[in-house]
């Protein structure tokens, strides 16, 4: 897939190496054609609009139309797509255009398109970095199959080879290749991110996901990969994530990420951790078999993890970051952790296990210990963690727990920026009772309510006085769908890049505390 900006023809799009592309364009619910289309519309007495009031075309968002062979036009395709309301026009309906436009070319056997859809005005704030991004976001995610385990595979869609983007006004030339560069970059490791939630649990286990992490110490000379196992877990006593993975044939095992960024190494870290549970079966406290095959993507977590490492040193984001992916797989054999253990943690703290199933924070606790020995400036957690989080949220919005209320709404700001959207739930002290145990510090569950605020209080008995926040993507790292359709989605990963993009510039001018 080729992205390319296009900017010197704004009355000459005929120029003759776009023939053989498809422009798309929009009409509005008034009537009004996007700019581009008007003047095709003008130069053909208005054949454009005839056949569009004549066939019934309304200009809901929803329409489109390709058109071939415009008399007096010579681009031999045009696809127009119908923007609702001039007045209403706003973020959500450009991407959603977008995803009509691209949906519908997929169905055809065009692959080289013009876009003048980033004509269409929004806002200030909403330019054509974002009309790109934003685009390219779409066209890629539009564009993913996962068919490495089809015998066969005849059912791969069309996808478009050569995307232009048309920019009017020359000034955004440089901002708009830079929205090339990070969309595809950031969607490139959606992507990756993707396929490995989407593979089986069988092959992606956590020597799998350890040799992918391997891989990125080879992509920049400032990278290093290293790897905690059992052995080296048991030496320093993190119990709590041995515990989980006693049953597994598959070793558990915790690969740390550094990538140092900044010039200044010493620069405090700021340190991410990624659940990378392979598969939950519940263990003891077993799961219902329905949907349990949906917990191989128990580790989308640590697959984000890895994306955003991998993202960040493509776009050699001057930072300094750590990735840690706790992996393990949760099972049942007659060594599995059972509920009622005392399990003693690498903090020296204790936890009496009433369920089994509350493993990811058994093993992201000790992961985020782990993380305080790096001194970081912010610690971020990403996981799968409670089922009830995709009750309170569903699908939509990310879970957001934090001890900062500066980071909390960095972290608010780039998800609403990125529209991968996550919302603050409170991390209030009352519900730390729920996990107080008799016989040890603390239990693994809280009870009853407020389930996935209790994991997040759990969790923050472990950070110490480190700024951090906890991600619970449990509603939103797959797309169940209730049938075979399922899928994981990548969140969320654009988010935290726009909050690293967004916490170096403010590093930068020294805008807010927990970056000095
Ligand atoms: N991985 C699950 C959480 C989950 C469940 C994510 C369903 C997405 C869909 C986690 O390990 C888990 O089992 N959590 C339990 C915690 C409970 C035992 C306190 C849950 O949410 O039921
Ligand atoms: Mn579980
Ligand atoms: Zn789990």
């Amino acid at each position: 897939m080729k992205y390319n900006i296009a900017f010197d023809i704004t009355n000459n799009y005929q120029s003759k190496i776009y023939h053989d592309f498809c422009i798309i364009g929009g009409f509005f619910e008034e009537g009004e054609l996007s700019p581009a289309i008007h003047q095709i519309n003008n130069k053909n007495n208005k054949y454009i609009t005839s056949i569009l009031n004549k066939n019934g075309y309304t200009g809901k968002i929803g329409e489109t139309l390709l058109l071939y062979h415009i008399p007096d036009e010579p681009s031999k395709k045009i696809l127009l797509v119908g923007c609702g309301k001039k007045n209403k026009f706003d973020r959500d309906h450009y991407k959603k255009i977008t995803y009509h436009a691209v949906d519908t070319l997929k169905k055809t056997k065009i692959t080289q398109i013009i876009s003048f859809l980033t004509e269409l005005n929004v806002n200030e704030k909403y330019n054509n970095y974002w009309k790109i991004r934003d685009a390219i976001n779409i066209i890629q995610e539009l564009s993913y199959t996962f068919e490495q385990f089809k015998y066969s595979t005849k059912n791969i869609p069309q996808t478009l080879q050569n995307v232009i983007f048309y920019i009017h006004e020359t000034d955004t030339l440089k901002d708009s290749q830079q929205a090339i560069i990070d969309g595809t970059i950031i969607s490139r490791n959606i992507n990756l991110a993707k396929d490995l939630g989407n593979m089986p649990p069988n092959m992606c286990n956590s020597e799998y996901l350890v040799q992918e992490c391997k891989k990125l110490e080879k992509m920049h000379d400032h990278t290093t990969i290293q790897i905690i196992d059992e052995n080296q877990m048991q030496q320093i006593g993190m119990n709590a994530y041995l515990a989980v993975g006693q049953a597994s044939k598959n070793q558990s095992l915790m690969a740390i990420i550094k990538y140092i960024g900044d010039n200044d190494y010493k620069k405090k870290p700021l340190v991410l951790v990624g659940k990378g549970v392979t598969f939950d079966s519940g263990g003891l406290s077993i799961k219902p078999s329905e949907k349990m095959d949906e917990m191989k993507y128990d580790m989308c977590g640590a697959a984000a993890v890895y994306a955003i490492l991998r993202t960040s040193i493509q776009l050699n984001l001057p930072i300094n970051i750590i990735g840690i992916l706790a992996t393990c797989e949760n099972m049942i054999t007659n060594t599995a952790l059972r509920p009622g253990d005392i399990i003693k943690t690498l903090s020296g703290q204790t936890i009496e296990i009433k369920n089994t199933d509350a493993e990811g924070r058994l093993i992201l606790c000790e992961a985020i210990t782990y993380a305080t020995r790096f001194n970081p400036k912010i610690i971020i957690d990403i996981a799968t963690l409670t089922g009830a989080c995709l009750i309170a949220l569903g699908e939509h919005f990310t879970g957001l727990m934090s001890n900062n209320d500066e980071l909390a709404n960095e972290l608010i700001i780039a998800g609403k920026e990125t529209d991968d959207k996550i919302w603050r739930l409170p991390l209030d002290n009352q519900f730390q009772k729920q996990i107080n145990s008799n016989i040890a510090d603390m239990t693994n569950t809280g009870g009853k309510g407020g389930n996935t605020i209790t994991a997040g209080c759990f969790l923050q008995r472990f950070v110490g006085k480190h700024y951090w926040a906890h991600l619970d993507i449990a509603g939103t790292a797959w797309k169940s769908n209730y049938t075979q359709n399922h899928s994981a989605t990548g969140r969320p990963i654009t988010m935290i890049i726009q909050f690293l993009m967004n916490y170096i510039n403010k590093q930068k001018n020294k805008k807010c505390y927990f970056t000095q």
